[in-house]
């Protein structure tokens, strides 16, 4: 199990690593500020659905802690929305990061409403009490997964990933790969294709660093060769996480996710999703609705982060962050609750209701 720790609450800051600079640096930075964790979301320091969403709650409080209004509650409520408001722009696809600040802006009113919470000093605290609760039921859902997950592909032997869905994307030890960490706790060693994953190469830097430090066997290969490697039936399953899940099981994932789900159809082998109840978006009825991320032409026209081109100025370059994997092509959603199973809308409106 990876002892990088995402993200932590300690002494008044929000200590991330910072995850540009992986794997050549692990560099851990603090955040005291609202701004300051707005642009850490904003430039993939902190990134991975679930940890945006621990962030989002983290610097939400970070940006109501010092609000000095002669202890006005209304006003202060009022606050709390218009900088959740703010920081709601930072990403636009992972729904975790809306979830956690409708929970924190609900949890405000409601305390002031229901539980008599009179006075701001009151409420800060108790939005603190939250955004540390979201960060510890992240870790909790990550096990839940992994044991789930584990049922799943214990013996698959080999199974290969995309993005990273691991330990440094979210609180805990992951979605995608917690069944994979579950398995090595329980002695199976599974082996692990990680796709690259351009532009940011997450699954290069950040899922092979996490796994190799665990001492799990990892193989990185680039985005294209996937098809090739589960063409000569080493892969035994696809496992990857979500950034976004509508209420048919349609799911919106790291660009390239499709395409992987595409091969593994090609191949009959098994495409699984992971992703906690926090990933699902029930307001929406599919995937058409997920709005997808679009980033900058650097990322794609400059070789990692440096000046040198690997496009010619003159061409134009699209960069969608994110696309959209079609339920039919996914043979299990995996979450804390256990796995659902198509067909989807049914099962996955009975599963995250039932509590
Ligand atoms: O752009 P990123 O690095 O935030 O994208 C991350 C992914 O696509 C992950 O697979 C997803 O958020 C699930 S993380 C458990």
């Amino acid at each position: 199990m990876s002892r990088l720790k995402t993200i932590e609450w300690t002494n008044g800051i929000v200590r991330i690593i910072d995850q540009t600079l992986l794997p050549d640096q692990i560099l851990y930075i603090d955040i005291a500020t609202l701004d300051r964790m707005y642009e850490a979301i904003q430039v993939l320091r902190v990134r991975g659905a679930p940890a945006i969403g621990i962030a989002a709650a983290f610097g939400l409080y970070l940006g109501v802690k010092d609000f000095d209004d002669g202890g006005d509650i209304n006003a202060y409520l009022d606050y709390v929305d218009e900088r959740a408001g703010y920081l709601a722009t930072a990403r636009p696809t992972a729904v975790n990061l809306f979830w956690a600040l409708d929970r924190m802006k609900r949890v405000a009113r409601e305390s002031a409403v229901n539980a008599g919470i009179n006075t701001v000093g009151a409420l800060k605290k108790r939005l603190l009490g939250e955004a540390c609760a979201i960060h510890e039921e992240d870790e909790r859902m990550c096990r839940a997964i992994g044991e789930a997950g584990f049922e799943l592909i214990k013996d698959k032997g080999c199974i290969l990933t995309h993005c990273n869905a691991g330990a440094l994307a979210t609180g805990g030890m992951g979605t995608a790969l917690a069944p994979v960490y579950v398995a090595l706790e329980r002695g199976v060693t599974l082996k692990v294709f990680a796709d690259e994953t351009r532009p940011l190469l997450q699954g290069a830097r950040i899922t092979a660093l996490e796994l190799s430090e665990a001492g799990i066997p990892v193989t990185v290969i680039c985005d294209n060769m996937a098809a090739s490697v589960m063409a000569t039936g080493q892969i035994k399953s696809c496992i990857v996480g979500a950034d976004r899940i509508a209420a048919n099981g349609d799911t919106a994932n790291k660009i390239g996710t499709y395409g992987v789900a595409l091969i593994a159809a090609a191949h009959n082998i098994p495409f699984y999703v992971a992703a906690p109840s926090s990933t699902f978006d029930l307001a929406i009825p599919d995937g058409a609705h997920i709005p997808i991320e679009e980033r900058g032409r650097g990322e794609v026209a400059q070789w990692c982060g440096t000046e040198k081109k690997t496009v010619p100025d003159k061409a134009a370059v699209f960069n969608p962050s994110f696309d959209v994997t079609p339920s039919k092509l996914i043979t299990a959603i995996i979450t804390e609750k256990g796995a659902i199973f198509p067909p989807y809308t049914a099962n996955i409106a009975a599963a995250l209701t039932d509590e």
